[in-house]
C-alpha cells in the first residue's frame, strides 16, 4: 500500500479499486481512516486539528489545563468577550429565548431579523440585505440560485470552499481563472458567449494567505464583458476600510459591486451570515436560494450579538485602529527575526515555512511553549505551500505578543528556521 506521503507527493493513488462497485462505503471511511493515521504516524506528531480550547476565541485559552495564547482566531476585533456585546445577547434571550424554531419563510421571521437586514445594508451600503444561517451558506446559497445551466461562473482559483460548492449546485459552467491574475480573467471572460449571462466571483480577502482581491480590475473587465461581480467578504467585513465596511470601502468601490457576502463568524464572532445586493436580487433569493428557504432561521441571540457589535463599530473605529497596531507589530517582529512572511492590509498573516513536517512541528513545539497557532499543510495546500496562518486579534494585549515573539524566535531557532 502507498504510504500517505507518496500519496501526498502525487507518486501512487490513493484510492485504486478494480471497479468502481467493489469499494463498500465501509471500505472507502475504513481507507481514509488508514490514510489519516498513517500520516500522522510518519510525521511522528499529533493531530493539530480538532484541539480542544476553552473558551474558543479569548487572547488566552485553556487546554487541558495548560494556558495558550490565540493566534489561531477570526475573533479579529476580540467581539466574543466584549462586555457591552455580552450584556445584549443576554437581554435578548431573557425577552425571545433561545431560538426561532422554524425557517425565515414560516415562523422565524422576527424584528430583529429585519432590523439586522436593515442596519447591515446600512453598513455594508447595499440596497437590500438578506440573512443566512452561516457564512457557507451565504455563498453557496446566493450562487447556487443565481446561476443555472446555460450560465458561466468565473471563480479565483483560491477562492473558499462555500464559493465552489455554489458552483456546482448551481450547475452553471465554471472557468477557474488563475490566483488575481487579471490576465487569466479576460482570457476567460473572452473565451464566453458575449451574450451569456456571466458571474465572476472572488474571495475579498483570501482566508489562508491574507491577501485582497484586485477588485478594481475586476469590476473593470466585469463592465468591458457585460459580468455582474459578486466579493464574498468574510474576512474584510469589520476590518477593511477607514469604517471597517470591508473591501469595498477599502477600494472606495460604493454601489459598484453587484453581490457582497458577509460572514458572522469572523469579526462578529458568532455564527450566520448576509448578502447584499438590489431589492431585485435580494427577493429572488428570498424565494429561491434553497439554503435560506428549507433551514431555521437564526436564533435572536445570534441577531443581538450582531447589532451589539454593529453599534461598537458605528461608535468608534478604537478597536480598528488597535488591531492594526497589533497586527503591524507582530508583523515587524516576525520581519526582524527573519521569518518569511506575506504582508497584507489584514489581520491575516502568513508564515511560509514550506515543508509539511516543520510547519505541523512548529505548531506542535509552539504550543509545548504556550501558543495556540493553526497549520496549513496538505492536503489543504501543497507540501511546497505549507505554511502556518496567524491570525491577529485586538483584544491580545501587548504582552502577550511580546510573549508570542519569544517563542517564535526561540522554535524558530531550534527548527532551523532562522
Ligand atoms: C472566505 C470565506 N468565505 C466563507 C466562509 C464560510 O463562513 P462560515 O464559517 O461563517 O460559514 C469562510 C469561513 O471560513 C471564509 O473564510
Amino acid at each position: 500500500m502507498a504510504t500517505a506521503r507518496e500519496i501526498l507527493a502525487g507518486k501512487k493513488n490513493a484510492a485504486s479499486p478494480k471497479s468502481h462497485y467493489k469499494e463498500t462505503f465501509l471500505d472507502k471511511c475504513s481507507k481514509f481512516h488508514s490514510f489519516h493515521m498513517s500520516y500522522m504516524s510518519t510525521l511522528n506528531i499529533q493531530n493539530p486539528y480538532m484541539r480542544v480550547v476553552d473558551p474558543p476565541a479569548s487572547p488566552v485559552v485553556l487546554k487541558n489545563g495548560k494556558t495558550l495564547i490565540m493566534l489561531g482566531s477570526n475573533n479579529y476585533l476580540g467581539f466574543s468577550t466584549h462586555p457591552a456585546v455580552k450584556k445584549e445577547v443576554k437581554r435578548t434571550v431573557e425577552m425571545y429565548g433561545t431560538g426561532s424554531c422554524s425557517s425565515r419563510p414560516l415562523a422565524g421571521t422576527t424584528s430583529l431579523h429585519i432590523k439586522l437586514e436593515r442596519e447591515l445594508s446600512n453598513f455594508k451600503r447595499t440596497e437590500a440585505t438578506l440573512l443566512f444561517s452561516t457564512g457557507y451558506m451565504t455563498m453557496m446559497g446566493t450562487i447556487s440560485a443565481l446561476a443555472g445551466e446555460n450560465d458561466f461562473v468565473l471563480s479565483d482559483q483560491l477562492n473558499h470552499a462555500s464559493i465552489i460548492d455554489g458552483i456546482r449546485l448551481s450547475r452553471a459552467q465554471a472557468k477557474i481563472y488563475k490566483h488575481n491574475d487579471m490576465e487569466s480573467l479576460e482570457q476567460n471572460l473572452a473565451s464566453i458567449d458575449p451574450e451569456a449571462n456571466k458571474l465572476i466571483v472572488t474571495d475579498g480577502v483570501f482566508s489562508i494567505k491574507g491577501d485582497i482581491a484586485s477588485l478594481p480590475e475586476i469590476k473593470k473587465l466585469a463592465d468591458k464583458y457585460n459580468a455582474l461581480v459578486m466579493v464574498d467578504d468574510a474576512h474584510g467585513t469589520g476590518i477593511l476600510g477607514e469604517k471597517g465596511h470591508g473591501i469595498v470601502e477599502h477600494y472606495h468601490m460604493e454601489g459598484q459591486i453587484d453581490i457582497v457576502g458577509s460572514t458572522f463568524s469572523k469579526v462578529f464572532s458568532t455564527v450566520g451570515g448576509a448578502v447584499g445586493a438590489k431589492k431585485e436580487i435580494i427577493d429572488f433569493l428570498r424565494f429561491n436560494s434553497r439554503p435560506f428557504v428549507f433551514t431555521a432561521s437564526l436564533p435572536p441571540s445570534v441577531i443581538a450579538t450582531v447589532l451589539a457589535s454593529l453599534r461598537i463599530l458605528k461608535r468608534s473605529t478604537h478597536l480598528i485602529k488597535k488591531l492594526r497596531k497589533n497586527v503591524k507589530f507582530l508583523r515587524e517582529g516576525l520581519l526582524d527575526l527573519n521569518f518569511r512572511i506575506g504582508i497584507n492590509p489584514t489581520p491575516i498573516i502568513p508564515l511560509f515555512i514550506g515543508d509539511d513536517v516543520k510547519t505541523l512541528k512548529m505548531a506542535a513545539e509552539l504550543e509545548g511553549e504556550g501558543i495556540f497557532i493553526n497549520p496549513v499543510v496538505p492536503p489543504g495546500v501543497s507540501v511546497e505551500s505549507s505554511l502556518l496562518r496567524i491570525s491577529v486579534m485586538a483584544s491580545l494585549s501587548q504582552e502577550e505578543l511580546e510573549f508570542a515573539l519569544d517563542k517564535f524566535k526561540l522554535v524558530g531557532k531550534k527548527l532551523g528556521l532562522i
